[in-house]
């Protein structure tokens, strides 16, 4: 069955219109793609169509092509398979489906191309799309030809209109009650997959799904960790990595992290408030201007004070980040941009996180940073600040030594009730500074501990 979303007064022309002033008489073929098969064809998984069409026409279309033809956009839908209405109910006609999109609408088999027509790789189903355009289309790899219509579609979708922003609230409201619901559901002796269903229910009730696989986890320190079959220990805390996708595809992208008892022990609370001060310095620090990887940088070395200040790392702060010390606990970014994607745009690799001129460091504690551009109202990022005790980091030989004795193992090994801390809220860049969109998520220990008693 075609769905159709309720979108409120449709920005969907409104974006058409300025990619077409971009791309002008270039031609571009914009794909939403298939569902594909999970064991034989019919049985597939839940389709979800490119973000790039959906940011576009808006409408999970399965097999739909927006074609700009150098003067007019035309959205080219599948026509129903005969016995469609009986296995799936009535199909929205083209009118209809016209008159959602603000767009003409024609049967796919009317689709006729000019040459030279640009597209973008989508998720699944680029074979029908190499077929057409009879050339090879491969996910994660642009064609020098398509990098202007991929350069103009990341110059859009950077900022976020407000039916963007409206459909982000949506999401971080969603994944507000998941938080709430999966605080409130911990109990010693449960699997984490129990949690994980309350929270995720929260997003099934509201006609919403996942915007990626949900973290729930005893074992924080596997970074995306997506096994959920431990028990929950009492002296263990859980994080919580779990986002709402809208029906429009907007994500939510939150981690929190409690403690399975209900009560932050000392040490845990200790780690926990260096990561929380570390994220609220940082989240502080955004405004328009700044450039994202110095609130990398000033994440770091906040959570350098902070663990010299508990006497984990010993020596200047400064020096503890350049020398790349405190990335033994912190190994991962400070975030990413946030859209229709959780990591926005991260299907045209680093070209949308990366302003031009600027590449990916290879070293160890900035080789994961996904952004590096300078902020400007209307962008939205996540600001996630972690620490880690990673077996595999902290008995790395060649890490150790850049340590060179500062990182205080004995010290450490007070904390053996902390495996993974993470949090992680979702902020709008405004026109003074930022809006944090989750703030309503429970951070403070003291408010944790009372979502959690419920
Ligand atoms: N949930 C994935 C991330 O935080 O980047
Ligand atoms: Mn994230
Ligand atoms: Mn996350």
């Amino acid at each position: 069955m075609r769905i159709l979303l309720p979108v409120q007064a449709s920005p969907f022309a409104a974006r058409r219109e300025c990619l077409a002033r971009v791309l002008g008489n270039r031609q571009a073929l914009i794909a939403a793609g298939r569902a594909r098969p999970r064991t034989y064809a019919a049985n597939t998984f839940p389709f979800r169509a490119a973000s790039h069409f959906l940011y576009l026409f808006g409408l999970p279309l399965p097999g739909a092509l927006g074609h700009w033809d150098g003067n007019d956009w035309t959205l080219y839908v599948p026509e129903p398979e005969p016995d469609s209405a009986l296995w799936h109910g009535a199909e929205a006609g083209f009118d209809e489906i016209a008159a959602r999109v603000n767009c003409p609408v024609r049967p796919r088999s009317a689709l006729s191309l000019g040459r030279d027509v640009a597209t973008l790789p989508t998720p699944d189903g680029n074979d029908e799309l190499a077929a057409l355009l009879g050339r090879s289309i491969r996910a994660g790899h642009l064609d020098d030809h398509d990098v202007p219509l991929a350069e103009a579609m990341i110059a859009l979708r950077l900022v976020h209109d407000e039916a963007a922003v409206t459909e982000l609230r949506a999401a971080a409201t969603a994944t507000a009650a998941a938080h709430a619901a999966g605080m409130k559901a911990t109990r010693p002796g449960l699997r984490e997959s129990a949690v994980r269903a309350a929270m995720e229910s929260e997003f099934v009730a509201r006609g919403m799904t996942v915007a990626y696989g949900s973290i729930v986890t005893v074992h924080g320190e596997v970074l995306h960790n997506e096994h959920h079959g431990n028990l929950l220990g009492p002296r263990d805390l859980l994080l919580a990595d779990v986002g709402a996708e809208t029906a429009g595809g907007w994500a939510g992208d939150v981690t929190r992290t409690w403690p399975v008892s209900g009560r932050y022990s000392a040490t845990q609370r200790d780690l926990y408030e260096v990561v929380r001060q570390g994220q609220l310095d940082t989240i502080a620090a955004v405004r328009p201007g700044v450039r994202y990887r110095d609130l990398h940088l000033l994440a770091a070395r906040r959570l350098a004070e902070g663990l010299r200040a508990l006497g984990v790392l010993e020596g200047d702060p400064a020096e503890l980040v350049a020398d790349g010390v405190v990335y033994l606990l912190f190994p991962h970014g400070i975030g990413h941009l946030i859209g229709l994607d959780v990591h926005d745009m991260e299907d045209l690799g680093d070209r949308a996180g990366y302003a031009p001129g600027r590449t990916r460091a290879t070293e160890f504690g900035l080789r994961y940073l996904r952004l590096d551009r300078d902020l400007v109202p209307g962008m939205a990022v996540t600001i996630e600040p972690g620490l880690y005790l990673v077996p595999a980091i902290l008995d790395d030989p060649e890490l150790k030594k850049r340590a060179q004795g500062r990182l205080r193992r004995d010290k450490l090994d007070a904390f053996s009730d902390v495996r993974g801390i993470r949090i992680e809220d979702d902020i709008l860049v405004t026109a003074n500074g930022a809006e944090v969109l989750t703030a309503a998520i429970p951070k403070a220990p003291a408010d944790v501990e009372r979502a959690m008693a419920g």
